[in-house]
């Protein structure tokens, strides 16, 4: 708890040092579930967010995120995603991506050079081991982000939602 309070008055400080600073960054308030369709949760601007218990239970998208990304992202963007030498760490840098931002990257992918060495995001728009989970994985992160979920295999999950069952059946089999 004093890690998340800590973190919030970080976030109060940056806003005061730096005013008008466009967009804002994610943050545990803008990340808070205020609507729920069929087990996934949205945020008061209608994009996909976590919701957890107080007795530590994440919502099934958190939780299925949390799989995903330790299949599919952690070789390069580390366990937890704490990064590596080679990747961001996206429990950081997912603060200031928003989700149509997020989507767009992981589906095409990025290249940079860092210090000379090209650095490869590769583009997962045609796995569907990932783009039929993007907001799975994209909660996931965002509460490892605004410091909502701590590091490691969240210890309870809510069950799977139908909802979930069925667009998985239509994107894993269309
Ligand atoms: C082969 C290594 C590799 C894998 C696998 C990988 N990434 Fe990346 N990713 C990178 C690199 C390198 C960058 C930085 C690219 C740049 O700056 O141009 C990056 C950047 C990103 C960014 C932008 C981060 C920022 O701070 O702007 C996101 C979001 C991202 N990756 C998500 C994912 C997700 C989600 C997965 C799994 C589905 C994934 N990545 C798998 C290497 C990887």
């Amino acid at each position: 708890m004093a890690f998340r309070i800590s973190v919030l008055a970080l976030g109060a400080v940056f806003h005061l040092l730096i005013p008008g600073n466009t967009p804002a960054a994610d943050d545990i308030e803008k990340a808070a579930a205020v609507k729920e369709e069929d087990g996934k949760h949205l945020d008061a601007e209608g994009n996909p967010t976590f919701k957890f218990e107080n007795d530590g239970t994440v919502d099934w998208y958190t939780f299925s995120g949390y799989r995903r990304y330790h299949s599919d992202c952690h070789v390069c963007h580390g366990p937890d995603g704490v990064g590596s030498s080679y990747a961001p760490a996206l429990a950081t840098t997912m603060k200031n991506l928003d989700y149509p931002n997020f989507l767009a990257i992981v589906a095409e992918g990025r290249k940079s050079v860092v210090g000379g060495k090209e650095v490869v995001m590769p583009g997962f728009g045609n796995n569907k081991n990932v783009y039929c989970y993007l907001d799975d994985i994209y909660v996931y992160l965002r509460a490892r982000a605004v410091g909502a979920a701590p590091r490691g295999r969240p210890p309870k999950k809510a069950d799977k939602p139908e909802g979930a069952k069925a667009y998985e059946a239509s994107c894993m089999g269309g």
